[in-house]
């Protein structure tokens, strides 16, 4: 469903607005530039990140071992779906235990807010440590939550579950939408819950409420475009906390740009996806990282705190 067209916003997440200034002197070798870094205390060689997309029924753990395993090779960092279906099924467990794929990146568990309040913490510290992972996602997602009929619509107690959950955890928590953005007041809260990153993961690129409208019959119409463009999200978030821009990212050069509007971190989960359907993973990894890596030489930056910085104009 993810992959059709229809599941995608309408609306763009900006990218196309927003042009990097070009340096025509960039007084550089191409060859120096080096985008490497550290995310959650492991190196990585490229400020991307496969966002969680899948995990809990049986063909899930060919996809993730997949998607785990091109990560490695490429040194950049990959999100596991929702472990909820871990708790609920532990038989199911396996299509989640990914460290032995992808032994030296890091990798992040992921469990919904919703679901959060609902389990003590130790259940949450199990999640983490049996999947090995080095930080945490707690993803929002309550447009999705509140439009299906069947939605888990109670969404009151959600920051004090993360701030519970951030302060007992041995590893960082990563805040992330699901596609629908996030705000500068909402980062602020997050920042005080002790949340360590957020992925604005604003709208787009996949859109949850169009998912909705193809896969259920209930679902109430009128929120296909709902949300806050990843563009507007990184401008109003910047400096609150180390950023990952996702949303309507579609290539290293929006990546780029993700990063002069102030990520630290650019990731995608639905392009991946698709490509490993059509088995050219590898090759899309490896386009998205000469495009970043082009898209520094051409703005003079040989890094990636230099590409932070680099001029951009929004059209
Ligand atoms: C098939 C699919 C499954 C997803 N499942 C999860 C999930 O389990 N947990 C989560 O935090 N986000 C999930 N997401 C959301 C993505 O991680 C990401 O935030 C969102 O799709 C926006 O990125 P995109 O436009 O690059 O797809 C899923 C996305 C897709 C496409």
């Amino acid at each position: 469903m993810s992959l059709k067209a229809a599941s995608q916003y309408a609306v763009g997440a900006g990218f196309d607005r927003i042009r990097l200034i070009h340096n025509a002197l960039p007084e550089l070798d191409f060859d120096d530039v080096d985008l490497s870094g550290r995310f959650l205390e492991k190196k990585i060689r490229c400020p991307l990140m496969i966002t969680a997309v899948t995990g809990g029924y049986p063909k899930a753990k060919e996809i993730n071992r997949k998607l785990a395993e091109a990560a490695e090779k490429h040194g950049i960092a990959f999100g596991l779906g929702s472990q909820r279906a871990m708790i609920e099924r532990p038989g199911l467990a396996d299509t989640f235990k990914m460290r032995k794929y992808a032994p030296s990146i890091p990798i992040v568990a992921n469990i919904g807010a919703v679901q959060l309040k609902k389990y003590p913490v130790k259940t949450i510290e199990h999640l983490v440590s049996s999947v090995e992972a080095d930080g945490l996602a707690i993803h929002l997602n309550p447009l999705q939550e509140v439009i299906q009929p069947e939605g888990d619509k109670d969404y009151s107690g959600v920051l004090k579950a993360i701030e519970k959950t951030c302060s007992s955890l041995g590893v960082p928590v990563i805040v992330k939408e699901t596609g629908a953005g996030i705000d500068r007041e909402v980062a602020e809260k997050l920042k005080a819950a002790g949340v360590a990153w957020i992925d604005v993961s604003g709208s787009g690129g996949t859109s949850w409420s169009r998912i909705e409208y193809l896969r259920s019959k209930g679902a109430v119409p009128g929120f296909e475009d709902w949300g806050i463009p990843t563009v507007e999200c990184l401008m109003m978030c910047r400096g609150v906390l180390p950023l990952i821009a996702s949303g309507g990212i579609r290539s290293g050069i929006d990546a780029a740009k993700a990063i002069a509007l102030g990520a630290d971190m650019a990731g995608a989960a639905q392009p991946f996806l698709a490509a490993l359907m059509k088995k050219r993973l590898d090759e899309e990894l490896t386009t998205w990282e000469k495009q970043l890596r082009i898209a520094a030489f051409l703005t003079g930056s040989r890094t990636v705190a230099q590409l932070k910085a680099a001029k951009c104009i929004l059209g």
